[in-house]
């Protein structure tokens, strides 16, 4: 499946949150999106799999449907597809708290039955077999029955994960997955990221807070700032300079103290998930 990014723009009224940003996706891709906070990065992640829709361009998919497709312009059963192929992961998990792990990814697979076995929670054997080989990959078997708010942050992100991997997607789609995790869960969970992406060949677009993070486990990575591009390179053609121009280092006016938050983003590498620098997560993913 390869993506064509072209000329995409959302606005809310006057503010223009994603500003004629185009792209190219090739299959199989590990891209990391940076900026600081409210650079456009969600608003454009949410465009592709349409939990936002496109105020103007288009979002071209190559070997989903039989032919080219513009997502921007899919309704109904189609735009249901692509959201199948388009799986999405999220900061705050989004599981269904009081539910098992076990139920919570088996209703990943709703897309693949029609709507009375899917109203009646009918699973199939090939289901549940998917959804023990996902928790197994993820390491997260020994919690199948557990409920969802028994886990911790960490271990709900692996069943995210789980979840998105059921739907069999083409693509999948993470909005900051590891900002609400200690280092340790972080790593296990780009860790996972990574090896989804390198074993099963499924394309991984995933908005990072840290530049370092992206750097250790991205084949590329687009810088935003205010809505537009302003990097598309490897990591290792993003010059110092670069990264302090998308998070705007020191554009602070004279005197007045640092954005903490961006400081931290963009100096926090001692803190960040290198998978280098924290072997013994080997275990994860390995399943299957
Ligand atoms: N539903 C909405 N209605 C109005 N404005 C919105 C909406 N969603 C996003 N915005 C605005 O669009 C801009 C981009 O937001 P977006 O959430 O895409 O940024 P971001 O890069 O993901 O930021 P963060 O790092 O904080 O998650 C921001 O100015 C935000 O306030
Ligand atoms: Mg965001």
């Amino acid at each position: 499946m390869a993506l064509k990014i072209e000329k995409l723009s959302k606005a809310f009224g006057d503010l223009v949150a994603v500003n004629d940003v185009s792209f190219d996706v090739p299959a199989g891709q590990m891209i990391g999106i940076i900026g600081r906070s409210g650079a456009g990065k969600s608003t454009l992640l949410r465009m592709i799999n349409r939990l936002a829709d496109p105020t103007s361009g288009r979002i071209l998919v190559e070997g989903v449907f039989d032919a080219p497709v513009d997502v921007a312009k899919l309704k109904g059963k189609r735009l249901r597809q692509w959201r199948a192929q388009c799986a999405m992961v999220f900061q705050q998990f989004n599981l269904v708290p009081r539910l098992t792990v076990m139920t919570n990814v088996l209703m990943a697979r709703i897309s693949y039955h029609p709507t009375l076995r899917s109203l009646l929670l009918l699973f199939t054997p090939k289901d549940r077999a998917f959804t023990i080989r996902a928790l197994q990959r993820l390491d997260m078997v020994s919690h199948a029955l557990h409920r969802a708010d028994e886990l911790s942050g960490g271990q709900q992100q692996r069943v995210a994960i789980a979840r998105a991997l059921v739907q069999e997607p083409k693509i999948l789609l993470a909005d900051e997955p590891i900002a609400s995790l200690d280092l340790r869960n972080a790593t296990i969970v780009m860790d996972a990221l990574r090896r989804i992406n390198r074993e099963d060949g499924i394309t991984v677009i995933c908005n990072l807070h840290l530049l370092q993070t992206a750097k250790d486990y991205c084949d590329r990575i687009i810088g935003m700032r205010k809505g537009e591009i302003v990097f598309d390179g490897k990591p290792s053609d993003l010059s110092d300079a670069m990264a302090r121009e998308i998070y705007g280092v020191g554009e602070h006016g004279a005197g007045e103290p640092a954005d903490d938050d961006v400081e931290l983003a963009f100096t926090a590498t001692q803190t960040s998930t290198s998978a280098a620098a924290e072997p013994g997560h080997e275990k994860v993913a390995k399943v299957g």
